[in-house]
């Protein structure tokens, strides 16, 4: 058979294929990552996969639009460039996780559904969170916080109008988290976005419960974060009124039965 002109230059298919994976796979879409959007999707939480919004720490966030034309937040994380002895500190020592292995994917898989579940606790407790739609593999889809396919700021890119109004709102959603039972470990500017219905606390993946060995000091962290912050804005804060306020009243204690796993299909 005579051969095309350039047949012989082309790739061979399966050195191609590999190719493209490779190009997929530090695009975040590696093959397993795009088979769980697509049942994702045939599960109905969205249609398209629009825009990235951002690229944080460990996970890529997408827009997504839902059948009626609303918005979601697609948050995928990233198998390559996630610091799993980071995500270990928050998982061993956490009863609803104990016994998670030490490889690279089952701490991914626990490190999602560990968002889900906090997401979901905290919404259920009226924390101003996204609301959780459903997780699978490495993706959690949430409330999309945004204008049209825009994200809304987060807090380290604006000065607060009122910071006084602003840190006691946030200092309240630390309480409230604690009262449920909480510590959300990661709290920082970087983490609240402003929208137009107030102020919205992300990233929960790291929380932990009060059962964590390290849950006080994950505490303390995230107070002294909120008042350094709110200082340089010019207000009158205090850390230990701070914690006064915060312990105030009786914790919920929780255990394993705490995990809420009700969207996985
Ligand atoms: N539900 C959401 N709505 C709007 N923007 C979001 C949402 N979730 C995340 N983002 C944007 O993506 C960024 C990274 O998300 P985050 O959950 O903090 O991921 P990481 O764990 O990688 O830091 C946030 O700072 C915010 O700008
Ligand atoms: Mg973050």
């Amino acid at each position: 058979m005579r051969k095309r002109p350039n047949e012989e230059k082309r790739p061979a298919r399966e050195e191609k294929r590999t190719k493209h994976e490779r190009r997929l796979e530090s695009n975040v879409f590696d093959r397993q990552s795009l088979m769980a959007i697509s049942k994702l999707r045939q599960q109905g939480h969205f249609v398209t996969v629009d825009y990235p919004v951002a690229k944080g720490k460990e996970a890529n966030i997408y827009c997504g639009t839902t059948h009626e034309g609303g918005k979601v937040a697609i948050k995928i994380y990233r198998i390559e460039t996630s610091n799993f002895i980071r995500m270990h500190e928050y998982i061993d020592g956490d009863p609803r996780f104990a016994g998670t292995s030490r490889k690279r994917f089952e701490t991914l898989l626990a490190w999602t559904r560990k968002e889900y579940s906090n997401l979901k606790a905290f919404h259920d407790g009226g924390v101003a969170v996204p609301r959780p739609l459903a997780f699978l593999r490495n993706i959690v889809v949430m409330e999309f916080f945004g204008e049209g396919n825009i994200a809304f700021s987060t807090m380290d890119q604006l000065k607060s109008a009122n910071p006084k109004k602003d840190y006691l709102f946030l200092l309240a959603q630390i309480k409230k988290i604690y009262q449920l039972g909480f510590v959300h470990s990661d709290f920082s500017p970087y983490n609240i976005v402003v929208t137009d219905d107030g102020l919205k606390i992300l990233d929960c993946a790291q929380a932990v419960l009060l059962a964590h060995p390290r849950a006080e000091d994950f505490l303390a962290r995230d107070v002294e974060n909120l008042v350094k912050y709110f200082r340089k804005q010019g207000a009158d804060v205090n850390f230990e009124a701070a914690m006064n306020y915060i312990k105030d009243g009786k914790p919920v204690l929780r255990g394993l039965e705490s995990v809420k796993y009700d969207s996985e299909h």
